[in-house]
């Protein structure tokens, strides 16, 4: 299979381990094994603890444990352990779920800006993909007027991302159904990434339902990295009809095997306590959203945003003449921040931002490209053309 390059991955590579402030982070401020342990009631941390010390570390269950896959099938509706494969990671999800459904010549739709691989797996496979532009003037919202023009009578699969990365773009319940009526009336499948899945703004609206609840035609992908502050675990999945998900852990075989036995069962402790990680998380968001409203206001004449709907991502528009690699690479280089550049995703002009970082951090890392714009602009960096 030849592939393109993934930009953000390949960007990202170079600066996250050497930053100090990492505030284009994608998920939440990831939880440590202590941290994990004492979501638990009091005094049965010490227990856990003792039986994954005891953990024989063979092989796990190739598609998951029976006790994770029935804990993951318990957040969907009409599904059982055998409508869930566990995957290493969303990626691994996504990445056989093209692999088994599409063919080369197939018609699909995916969501542009985009998490690279929505879009680049399918065109690697040889489909002919149309993308759904998510756009600055709508306000980074998804038009599913947009998708309707893009479908045809042989489109196989919509690809959707909700809540979105890196817009922070939210289906809403009423949008979502109507991507599955229009799929339902060209007999396309809807595989829906929702790896920013119960990441609601605090005090904001219900996230929609995952596309699994609306009927066999409906593929949900999930993930621990995002909301459960996870990502090391490297735990994802895919809920989907029995057949399919035999199809996927059957090509499975020829990639990962199986999910580690260690991750496996420190996934099912996070899934158990999900809700104390919730809370956890809306504090998190509910401290970095009001510090970046806070520098958004002082900086107005430089930059604005459309903040997250949902999720932890949003694009930052910025007003000065410099592209964003440069902008981004300076602010790496210099000043120890990352913010991720809008052109690895084809949106000059924007840097991605994540409000899931720890809040001193996210703080500290906003000061220091205060820093930056400052000195771009005694530098001589004028403002950008409008
Ligand atoms: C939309 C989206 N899907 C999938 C992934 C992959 O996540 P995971 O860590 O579960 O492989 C990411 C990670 O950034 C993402 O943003």
């Amino acid at each position: 299979m030849k592939i393109e390059p993934f930009a953000l991955e390949r960007w990202m590579t170079t600066y996250e381990t050497r930053v100090h402030y990492d505030i284009a982070e994608s998920g939440i401020f990831p939880l440590s094994l202590q941290e994990l342990l004492a979501m638990q009631p009091a005094g049965e941390g010490e227990q856990t603890l003792q039986e994954l010390l005891d953990l024989r570390l063979g092989y796990n269950e190739a598609n998951g444990t029976l006790a994770l896959r029935e804990l993951l099938a318990g957040t969907y509706e009409s599904c059982g352990p055998e409508n869930i494969l566990v995957t290493t990671g969303a990626i691994e999800a996504n990445f056989l779920l093209f692999n088994v459904l599409l063919s080369p010549g197939d018609h699909v739709v995916a969501p542009f800006p985009a998490y690279q691989q929505l879009y680049s797996v399918p065109r690697a496979v040889g489909c002919d993909v149309d993308l759904w532009r998510i756009r600055p003037e709508t306000g980074f919202a998804y038009d599913v007027d947009d998708l309707e023009h893009l479908l045809r009578p042989t489109t196989r699969l919509i690809v959707v991302n909700s809540p979105h990365n890196p817009t922070g773009a939210v289906l809403s319940a009423a949008d979502l159904e109507r991507v599955y009526r229009l799929a339902e009336s060209v007999g396309a499948t809807v595989m829906s990434d929702e790896a920013y899945r119960w990441l609601v703004i605090p005090g904001g609206e219900e996230l929609p339902p995952p596309v699994y609840n609306l009927g066999p035609l409906g593929i949900s992908v999930g993930t621990l990295s995002k909301p459960l502050g996870l990502p090391g675990l490297r735990i994802g999945w895919i809920a989907a009809p029995a057949d399919l998900v035999a199809r996927c852990w059957a090509t499975r075989d020829y990639v990962s095997l199986s999910p580690g036995k260690l991750n496996d069962a420190l996934a099912r402790l996070a899934l158990e306590h999900r809700e104390g990680v919730f809370r956890r998380n809306a504090g998190i968001m509910t401290a970095n959203l009001a510090a970046a409203n806070a520098w958004i206001e002082e900086h107005r004449e430089l930059v604005s945003w459309t903040p997250p709907r949902a999720g932890l991502l949003a694009l930052l528009r910025y007003n000065l003449d410099i592209p964003s690699y440069d902008l981004a690479n300076r602010l790496a280089e210099e000043y120890s921040v990352m913010l991720a550049p809008g052109a690895a995703f084809g949106v000059e002009g924007h840097l991605r931002i994540g409000i899931g970082q720890d809040p001193p951090v996210f703080a500290a890392g906003l000061e220091a490209t205060s820093r930056c714009f400052a000195d771009l602009q005694s530098s001589g960096v004028g403002l950008a053309s409008p």
